[in-house]
């Protein structure tokens, strides 16, 4: 066995010529013997109280002969966390996906990144989390446990703080997961950087100034270091696969520019030192796209919606997508709009009031940054009937109900002999508790389709999404099916066979 001592950093380098096997050999779990040259991708290696870990890497191998996969045939379910009790060692999977979370310690970050460890270490299970639904058996998702959390931020706190804040506020989390899951929390703390607020807008520069020290204005200085970070956290932790997450507050919307509609017109300005070409998510977003990661806007900010970045995105073959999650009086409306079509009922008016008390709600307070919401809110009814009936969305920050959303929706419509009559609902949701296992859902599937070979556009992820890029149809129902049906067409033979099903045909238009 020819492992050398643990190391700091991953190998990525290939075999060198003429002294290998042409293609790379590598171990399920990483632990490999032999003799010769292989690229043998680095076991990230956590300790049992989670708090750390450690890479190992081993050279040249003859045959790829898995040691650790003996010891592991009757492990538990969860691929991350099999104890090696004579090491004292919880081994991970050496391929572990990155979930890069774009404002860390929001409400939507915090409470994933609790969420998965909380996952990871069976104090919690997965209701909520759409990716658990029997649909998806059989399919190599990323278990919690596989899944490394860091990311960027503009305030510098950590990620216990952001949790017991919600606790605090909100009523949330109990305390027991949070005091179990301290050190992985620090752990994750440690893996969140500076990040930017050039074109950010007033109402997000109030909330923190924990920037880099580069040049602020610069904005092609900017994408590279936030993409010098995102190359760090890949190599520090053996990533596999880094998805880059748009979970930070939302932004004004941002006028279109000519230098938008081509990469080389974007790049082309960005290089000139332009700092209002973009808005901050867009800066983000580029920083990803251009090294291949992908990209998802949780969110209703730019991001990666224009066609210089979706034409980036081809060229580096990185997935992307987005944009807003879709989580509460939105989905209702998805929801339920069908209904009203297929009765052929006839909406007069829809009304909808929400109100809030996060830090998100604070941010959508200034009605700069409101209108984006209201925008991808308004639009889903109008999407699914055909036509507009009237309407009013209206979204109002109030402090002390923290996290928990009431929507109050008020819908008028016409029936059989012109009767005129009323549907209403109350939704009382508490959001990130709402957003955060879909932005999980996201990644895994994501995962999902980097390992089937994807790239650009995702456009099967509609349903999560208020305004779903590249798709037109706002119909929940239909949007799911779309998931359904591309999941089932890319399911490799042998997981259906596992599964008990055969590949069903995609009805999907990219397939
Ligand atoms: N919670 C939901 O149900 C839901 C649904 C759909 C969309 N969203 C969107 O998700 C986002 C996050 O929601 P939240 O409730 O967590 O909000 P939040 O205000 O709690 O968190 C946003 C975080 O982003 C950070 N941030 C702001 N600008 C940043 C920047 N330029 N770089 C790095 N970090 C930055 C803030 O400091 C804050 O910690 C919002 O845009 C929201 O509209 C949330």
């Amino acid at each position: 066995m020819r492992f050398k001592q643990p190391i700091k950093r991953i190998h990525h380098a290939p075999p060198r010529a003429g002294r290998g096997p042409k293609r790379p050999v590598s171990s399920t779990h990483g632990l490999v013997v032999g003799a010769g040259w292989a690229r043998i991708k680095t076991p990230a290696v956590e300790r049992s109280d989670g708090s750390d870990h450690t890479s190992m890497s081993c050279g040249r191998v003859d045959r790829g002969i898995d040691l650790a996969a003996p010891l592991l045939r009757d492990a538990p379910p969860d691929r991350s966390r099999r104890a090696f009790p004579h090491f004292g060692l919880v081994l991970m999977s050496q391929s572990r996906v990155g979930l890069w979370l774009i404002g860390a310690y929001g409400g939507v970050g915090a409470t994933i990144t609790l969420g998965l460890r909380a996952m990871a270490r069976g104090l919690v299970d997965q209701t909520g989390l759409v990716s658990a639904l029997p649909l998806f058996d059989g399919l190599s998702l990323p278990e919690p446990g596989d899944i490394v959390v860091g990311g960027h931020e503009i305030r510098s706190t950590s990620f216990e703080a952001a949790a017991q804040e919600f606790r605090q506020n909100s009523g949330v989390f109990e305390v027991g997961w949070i005091d179990a899951c301290r050190p992985d929390l620090a752990a994750a703390a440690a893996r969140v950087q500076p990040g930017t607020l050039l074109g950010a807008g007033p109402a997000i520069q109030k909330l923190g100034s924990w920037v880099g020290d580069d040049d602020e204005t610069n904005p092609r200085h900017i994408i590279d270091r936030l993409g010098a970070d995102l190359d760090e956290f890949a190599r520090e932790n053996a990533i596999r696969h880094l998805i880059v997450l748009n979970v930070a507050s939302t932004e004004p919307p941002f006028p279109a520019n000519p230098a938008h509609d081509t990469w080389t017109a974007l790049d082309r300005a960005l290089r000139a030192g332009k700092g209002s070409i973009l808005p901050t998510s867009s800066l983000y977003a580029a920083a990803a796209l251009e090294r291949g990661h992908t990209y998802l806007n949780f969110t209703p900010s730019l991001g990666a919606s224009i066609p210089a970045l979706a034409e980036l995105a081809e060229s580096t073959g990185a997935l992307h997508g987005g944009k807003d999650g879709k989580t509460g009086e939105t989905l209702m409306k998805t929801v339920l709009a069908p209904m009203f079509s297929q009765r052929n009922l006839r909406v007069l008016s829809w009304v909808g009031h929400n109100i809030f008390g996060n830090r998100d709600g604070l941010v959508l307070d200034d009605p700069a940054n409101k209108s984006s919401k209201v925008e991808t809110k308004d639009k889903v009814v109008t999407g699914v009937l055909g036509y507009k009936p009237a309407s009013v969305v209206s979204i109002e920050y109030v402090p002390d109900m923290g996290d928990w959303k009431t929507a109050w929706d008020h819908i008028h419509f016409r029936g059989f002999l012109g009767t005129k009559m009323t549907l209403q609902f109350i939704w009382q949701g508490c959001d990130s508790l709402l957003a955060a296992p879909l932005a999980i859902d996201l990644a895994r599937l994501a995962d999902l389709e980097k390992q089937r070979g994807g790239r650009g556009l995702m456009r099967h992820l509609a349903s999560f999404f208020k305004s779903p890029e590249g798709v037109a149809e706002h119909d929940y129902f239909k949007q799911f099916q779309m998931l359904v049906d591309h999941v089932e067409s890319g399911r490799p033979r042998d997981a259906a066979a596992a599964a008990g099903k055969p590949p069903r045909p995609s009805l999907d238009p990219r397939d």
